[in-house]
């Protein structure tokens, strides 16, 4: 059986939902952190909490950093490490136009010398720390990433995810299988495939393609059905109530630590983008347009299993 990954969603999959999410499901054997980032000269505080020791208590957690100048990716490298963690992804697949406009995460890949610095700069920590890489194909051109290869071979990371897409196509649209298989036929770095699965047979049809693959990340298949690694494993698909009881434990969690209706509806409602198809379109639309928690309550308590 082939290893799988619960990918890093920011917003979505913080501390809270890793230790629910272990503890009803499972079937996952990394769990990566979203990535952590400098802003306004400091670590963002949600980012250390997030991947504190005594947040993540029993799950095996890779922090995230993201791909930028030297100084940052150093910053974050050192707390990380100073946790005693053993392991770091870096981000060079990050799309979105605020984070590429600064030649960060996906937007370095068309600097392959921002690239090169950058992990020139981070050999330095790798007695204390192993490095992952998670990367997509490139921020214009789907060439990007294969021509950084030789020199990501150099860095020896322990291995890299790739997202087939290119930054403008977001997370949509086709997945460019072909530039994913010239990256997995050049190189003996072990790739992890990550892109658009959402069943068991997903999960089996790229095994079969690519037998040398390490692992299987996966990010909204695992919000639309949050059992699909155990039932890969093991065959016991979602059940209705589990899911109810992860939900609604999520919830909780949010409405005990955030302040104001606003702010926990808006935290909430985005994961109710993802429901699981036994959830009837009425349910999550009254879930969505609720204005308050009482409403909210009444939304996701009307609907019967
Ligand atoms: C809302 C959202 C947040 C994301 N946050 C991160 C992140 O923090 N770090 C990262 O490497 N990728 C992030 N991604 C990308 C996912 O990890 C993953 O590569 C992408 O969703 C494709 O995989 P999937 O088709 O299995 O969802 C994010 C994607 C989405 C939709």
């Amino acid at each position: 059986m082939i290893d799988i990954y619960s990918a890093p969603l920011q917003g979505f999959t913080e501390a809270i939902w890793r230790r629910l999410h272990n503890n009803i499901f499972g079937g996952i054997s990394k769990y990566y952190a979203p990535f952590m980032r400098i802003e306004h000269g400091e670590i963002r505080k949600k980012d250390i909490r997030d991947i504190a020791i005594e947040n993540n208590q029993g799950l095996n957690i890779i922090p995230q950093i993201l791909a930028s100048k030297p100084d940052n990716a150093k910053r974050t490298t050192e707390h990380i490490i100073s946790l005693g963690y053993k392991e770091i992804d870096i981000n060079i697949g990050c799309p979105f136009p605020p984070i590429t406009n600064k030649k960060q995460g996906a937007g370095m890949l068309c600097y392959p010398e921002l690239v090169i610095e950058m992990l020139k700069e981070l050999t330095q920590y790798k007695n204390d720390i192993q490095f992952s890489i998670k990367a997509r194909l490139g921020l214009k051109a789907d060439n990007e990433l294969i021509n950084l290869i030789p020199e990501i071979e150099k860095f020896k990371p322990t291995e890299l995810t790739i997202h087939p897409r290119i930054a403008k196509q977001q997370y949509t649209g086709d997945i460019l299988i072909n530039q994913f298989d010239e990256i997995y036929n050049a190189t003996s770095i072990p790739i992890v495939y990550n892109g658009d699965i959402l069943t068991v047979d997903n999960i089996n049809s790229i095994v079969m393609k690519y037998p040398k693959l390490k692992a299987i990340m996966i990010g909204r298949g695992l919000l639309y059905n949050p059992a699909l690694a155990r039932e890969y494993q093991n065959g016991k698909k979602l059940e209705i109530a589990e899911f109810m009881t992860f939900s609604n434990q999520i919830y909780n969690y949010y409405k005990d630590t955030l302040q104001g209706d606003s702010h926990i509806l808006a935290k909430i409602k985005p994961f109710w983008n993802y429901a699981p198809d036994f959830i009837d379109h009425k349910t999550t639309k009254l879930i969505k347009k609720s204005s308050s928690l009482a409403k909210y309550e009444n939304a996701v308590n009307s609907f019967i299993y």
